[in-house]
Order: C-alpha cells, then structure tokens, then sequence
C-alpha cells in the first residue's frame, strides 16, 4: 500500500514487509519535529514524541492514533536538564519500546550579542542542542548496533557551516552536531546503522519567535521554507541514509562555497544576514 502525505509517496508496505519502524522524534510538538512526526505516521510506523508541551503531544497522538492507526507514546520532558535523556530511555526499557529511527531535532537559538546574553539561556541551549543529542544517540546507537540496524538523524543548520555573530551560540552548537554526526556516521555505517544530519535554512516554524530573531534580516521579509517541506526532504535523506543533508539549492551552495572563501568575509557576511532590517 502506498500512501502519499504532503507530496511525498511513501511505500509504507516495503517498511511493514520489513519489520514496522518505531521513531522517537524529539521537540515533535511544533515546526519541523511535529512535520517529521506527520510523516513517518503516514508510513504506518510508531512513534514515541518528546516535548515539553503535553498538551500538544496528546493531539499529536489523537491525530495520529485516529488518521494513520498508529501506536504513539507521549513523554513530556525538558531535555535541557541533566541526564533527560537517559530518564527516556529508562523509560522506554521499562516499557519495552525499542527505537528503529531516533530523530535528535529539538534545539533552539537566541538572537544578540554574546556578552549581553542570559547565562541560564546559554547552558540550557548547549546542553539540549549539544549534551541532550550525544547522549540520546549513543545510548540507542548502542542498541542498534547490537541489532545490526537502525537509524539516527541530527537536526543541525546551515548554521553548522558558519560562525555566527549575534547568534554566537547557536551556531557554535549547530557546528558541533555537524562534526558530530558526520564522525560517528563514519564509524558505524558498515554495522547497519546510519547517521544523517539534516542542515535546514531559515525555516517557517516557531523557531524565530523562540529565539528573538524575527527582526533580523535572515527572517524578515523573506520567503521561507516551510517545516514540512524541510521535514518531508529530511525523512527521505534519513531513509537514504544521505550523511550530510542540506535542504535548498541556495543554502546547498552557501553551505559549500565558504570553504573557500576567507573566513573573515564569511563571517561579516554572516552579520550582515543577522542584524535587524
Ligand atoms: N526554523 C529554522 O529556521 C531552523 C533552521 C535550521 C535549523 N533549525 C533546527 O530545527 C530544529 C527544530 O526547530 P523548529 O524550527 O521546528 O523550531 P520550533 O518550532 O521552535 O520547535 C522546536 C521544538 O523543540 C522543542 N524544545 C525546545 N526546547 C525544549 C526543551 N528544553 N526540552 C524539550 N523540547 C524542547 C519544542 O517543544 P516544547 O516547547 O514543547 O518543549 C519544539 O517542539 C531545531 O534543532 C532548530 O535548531 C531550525
């Protein structure tokens, strides 16, 4: 059978041939992570949805639960707080879910100048877009490797590729992931397991507001992608196991043509995208 969401086929029957995937999709109850979570509940495949906002997850699951005949579990958690990731897993053990797809896509940015910006702010963000994605991927890497497959997709940026004056941060996060990934990827591709990391652009989400950016020239006034289309062409990457997914031709140049341009220009061009129109 094959079902067809937002454009994209999805041959749900070769995956319930297989064995029926089960996703663990982080920050799925909003932007791309909530679009990720459309998707995979269209091929017909579980899903275990981690956020703050319950309320959210439990109409994520009626939907899906209603629409697609699918299993979902909620776990409402705050994964910028220490050892979150490992609460979910316990979690997850105790109730005998075990995870084909773990999408780390939860992260956030905040918009300023460094040496004004709120230390609390800070360390929340680099332990859930940096300490909160490691953990989550070694400890169901672990179990996929001893399964012999499975699959992880890291949400980073086109972030990932520049420095970022006014958003120092969260672009510095966004680098990590990208090294990150593409390290552990390089480990254990030939074991059955996948790692892709999806490097969106600037995205139609509630990401701006969140990060009080929507004043800056990246966002205002301007067409952005919208989270499904990000979110249905990160599914096919992850499914196609691509390591380094960059979503549109523009930032797919960008994103290449820095490494040979001088660092110093990249990076007053990056504060020029960034400051407030
Ligand atoms: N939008 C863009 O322009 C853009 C561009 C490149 C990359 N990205 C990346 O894409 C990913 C998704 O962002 P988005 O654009 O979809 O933004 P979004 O609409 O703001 O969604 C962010 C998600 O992360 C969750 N989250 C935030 N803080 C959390 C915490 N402490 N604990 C648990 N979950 C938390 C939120 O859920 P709760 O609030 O319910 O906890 C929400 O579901 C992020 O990693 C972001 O960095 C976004």
């Amino acid at each position: 059978m094959k079902r067809v969401w937002h454009g994209l086929t999805v041959a749900s029957s070769k995956i319930k041939n297989k064995h029926m995937a089960t996703a663990l999709i982080t920050g799925a109850s909003s932007g791309i992570g909530m679009e990720l979570a459309r998707v995979h509940a269209a091929t017909g495949g579980d899903l275990v949805l981690v956020a703050r906002n319950k309320s959210k997850l439990e109409e994520l699951k009626l939907e899906f639960e209603t629409s697609c005949s699918v299993k979902v579990l909620v776990i409402e958690k705050d994964l910028s707080l220490p050892n979150a990731a490992l609460e979910v897993y316990n979690e997850l053990n105790s109730k005998n879910v075990s995870i084909d797809y773990l999408i780390n896509n939860a992260g956030f940015g905040d918009f300023g100048f460094f040496a004004e910006s709120d230390w609390l702010k800070n360390e929340q963000m680099i332990h859930l877009n940096i300490t909160t994605l490691t953990q989550f991927t070694q400890l169901f890497l672990r179990d996929m490797l001893k399964r012999g497959s499975g699959k992880i997709m890291n949400v980073a940026s086109v972030a990932a590729f520049l420095p970022g004056p006014l958003m120092a941060v969260y672009f510095a996060t966004k680098a990590y992931v990208l090294s990150f990934s593409e390290a552990v990827d390089n480990e254990v591709r030939s074991k059955g397991v996948s790692i892709t990391v999806l490097c969106p652009g600037a995205t139609e989400s509630a990401f701006k507001v969140a990060a009080a950016a929507e004043n800056s020239r990246l966002f205002k006034g301007r067409k952005l992608a919208s989270s499904k289309e990000v979110a249905i062409y990160g599914y096919r990457a992850m499914l196609q196991g691509k390591s380094v997914a960059i979503h549109g031709v523009m930032n797919f140049i960008m994103a290449n043509s820095v490494r040979f341009t001088p660092r110093k220009l990249v990076t007053k061009l990056v504060r020029m995208m960034q400051s407030k129109v």
